[in-house]
């Protein structure tokens, strides 16, 4: 089992976003069922942000009330939030007094049922020392017992390499799928694997596309936010081209029996065993019960269908940028 700051969690993780920030969150009592469902399938690293959503109805609002539900449920996950972002702005902030409103804000939220095991900034902010936000996290938070370590999300290897001179990152959170494998060529997996950092694998069914339940653009969620956001691969010159990869991995996933986002989740793990790469903890998100269970399932991948799928992603490479250009990336 991956363990982090002492804490052991099941091998694939659970992602909240999708709980409560879209355009029509689930009711309440579905996400409960979905989050029931992650607990009882070992799905334990759950991950959510305090910008998921609302100030009203974020990640640590949510889980304030299933905890109130499901008090046992507590100690079963491994909670790692992500805040920093300023709520005048809606930029990332890691000035002293955003860093503790943020962590302060996420604490009051979760109303002592739970203790948060990773903090980190949703992004790096080029504007502040990293010596500085973690001097204060450490001394203000990890040192009192508060939050039990920091982590980094969406860096580039430079940040990781950085970082470490400072503080003990305990995690990297960073996109990974059969459509987004840039971590294995620009550093950061090696980084984390040259520190022995676990990396926190998000968005590992390619935003949904992976599932292969998109057929044509026009399957797409119309309300989607990577539709408002204008996320580059799910426009419909380059979706129409990105489709053509998830034909191959639905072909793989039938012959070996398994559903496409069973294959794409389990080839993040199956990745960890190759030389030179660190832990990784796919956190794949969904809303209901079925679908969690259904990713929660630990399929083995040999090295034989590692390679076939290296092949398949050589002829297939995304059309589209990860992100519009509006969002920090590697930073
Ligand atoms: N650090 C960052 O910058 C960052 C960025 C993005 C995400 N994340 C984290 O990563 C987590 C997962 O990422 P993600 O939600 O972007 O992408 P994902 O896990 O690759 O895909 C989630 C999407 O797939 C759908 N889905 C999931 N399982 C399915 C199944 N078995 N059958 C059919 N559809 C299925 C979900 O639908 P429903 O939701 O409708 O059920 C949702 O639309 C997030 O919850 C968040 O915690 C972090």
């Amino acid at each position: 089992m991956p363990a982090i700051v002492g804490k052991e969690f099941g091998p694939i993780g659970f992602g909240l976003m999708g709980l409560t920030w879209r355009a029509t969150p689930p009711s309440q009592e579905q996400a409960f069922e979905a989050m029931r469902a992650a607990v009882e399938n070992g799905c334990t690293c759950w991950n959510g942000g305090e910008f998921y959503g609302p100030p009203d109805y974020n990640t640590l609002v949510l889980l304030e009330q299933y905890l109130e539900k499901y008090p046992e449920d507590a100690d079963k996950i491994f909670l790692n939030i992500k805040g920093g972002v300023n709520p005048q702005t809606h930029q990332t902030d890691a000035s002293p007094e955003n860093t503790r409103r943020s962590i302060d804000d996420c604490i009051a939220q979760l109303k002592g049922r739970k203790k948060i095991d990773i903090f980190e900034f949703g992004r790096r902010d080029p504007a502040v020392p990293l010596d500085m936000t973690f001097g204060l996290i450490e001394k203000e938070y990890i040192q009192t017992g508060k939050i039990g370590g920091i982590a980094l999300s969406e860096v580039r290897a430079e940040t990781i390499h950085e970082a470490v001179k400072h503080t003990a990152v305990v995690a990297v959170e960073a996109e990974l799928s059969l459509f987004s494998t840039d971590i294995l060529e620009n550093g950061v997996a090696a980084a984390c694997a040259q520190y022995g950092i676990p990396i926190i694998a998000y968005s590992p069914i390619g935003r949904g596309m992976l599932t292969g339940q998109f057929k044509k653009w026009d399957d797409l969620p119309q309300d989607s936010l990577l539709l408002s956001f204008n996320f580059p691969r799910f426009q419909k010159e380059n979706f129409d081209k990105n489709v053509q990869l998830v034909e191959k991995v639905e072909q793989m996933a039938n012959t070996k029996g398994c559903t496409p986002a069973q294959l794409a989740i389990n080839w993040t793990r199956a990745l960890s065993r190759r030389p030179g790469m660190p832990t990784i903890v796919p956190i794949p998100g969904a809303t209901t019960a079925g679908r969690v269970e259904e990713n929660s399932k630990l399929i083995e991948i040999s090295d034989e269908e590692m390679a076939e799928i290296d092949d398949i992603l050589a002829q297939f490479p995304p059309a589209g940028g990860r992100y519009p250009e509006i969002f920090q990336t590697n930073t």
